[in-house]
């Protein structure tokens, strides 16, 4: 378990499970019970087989809060759009490495744009993939989907990269918070949380039609002890 002070448990809402026809009633009502930042899902028809929104939407509703929005760019190329993530107000944003041939630089970039790096790996990239980066990143994004779609099912088999991760992170003595996103509810969240995630995204489990976001986050929380 990692230590709770260095890297406290926190909560990303996705809006892909939102009701768009209202999402700026929705961005007030995640800040109002307590959900900790707006996680973006950006797809663009090619990394992954959806497109979803640019960053027009994630502008839109920029001033309506002061969460931290948590920019996940699944698309290929987002160095050539991340100066439009920056200016929509990204305060993290996650790229890729199965799209980034120049990860240092597309990092770099992030940084000094003003925004927290983050890199993401797909439930079938392993961690050596990224271990030359570890030290350029605020934060390691593990999926524990394939990329594209809410509400698929969690795959408990990208665990022990979070476990190994979590052990890179203690013996380097970095310090990068551990995300997970894919399949995260009440069931999945504890063993992400015992393996050393401490940022957990969720779309379907928190938008739900049959209760309030307030219980499901509720839920959420009561399932990891937070
Ligand atoms: C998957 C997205 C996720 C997705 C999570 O491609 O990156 O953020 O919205 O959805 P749930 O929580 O429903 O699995
Ligand atoms: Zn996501």
């Amino acid at each position: 378990m990692p230590d709770r002070a260095r890297f406290p448990l926190k909560f990303s809402a996705s809006v892909l499970s939102a009701d768009f026809s209202r999402l700026g009633a929705v961005v007030r009502e995640v800040e109002a019970v307590g959900i900790d930042m707006l996680h973006f899902d950006v797809m663009d028809g090619r990394f992954v087989p959806n497109i979803s929104f640019g960053a027009l939407i994630q502008r839109a509703v920029r001033d309506l809060t002061s969460l931290p929005f948590d920019t996940h760019l699944m698309i290929v190329e987002p160095e050539r759009y991340l100066e439009d993530f920056l200016t929509a107000g990204s305060n993290l944003i996650s790229v890729h490495v199965e799209t980034c041939p120049h990860l240092h630089r597309t990092l770099q970039m992030i940084r000094s744009g003003g925004a927290k790096p983050s890199v993401v790996v797909n439930p079938s990239t392993p961690v050596t993939a990224i271990e030359p980066v570890l030290t350029e990143v605020d934060q390691v994004l593990v999926m524990s989907v394939n990329p594209g779609f809410s509400a698929q099912q969690f795959i408990a088999g990208v665990l022990p990269k979070v476990e190994q991760l979590r052990l890179i992170r203690e013996a380097r003595q970095l310090n990068f918070d551990i995300e997970i996103d894919g399949g995260i509810n009440p069931q999945t969240a504890p063993l992400a949380v015992a393996a050393g995630v401490n940022v957990l995204v969720s779309a379907s489990s928190l938008f739900r039609k049959d209760k309030p976001l307030s219980e499901s986050l509720a839920e959420l929380k009561r399932a990891v002890g937070a």
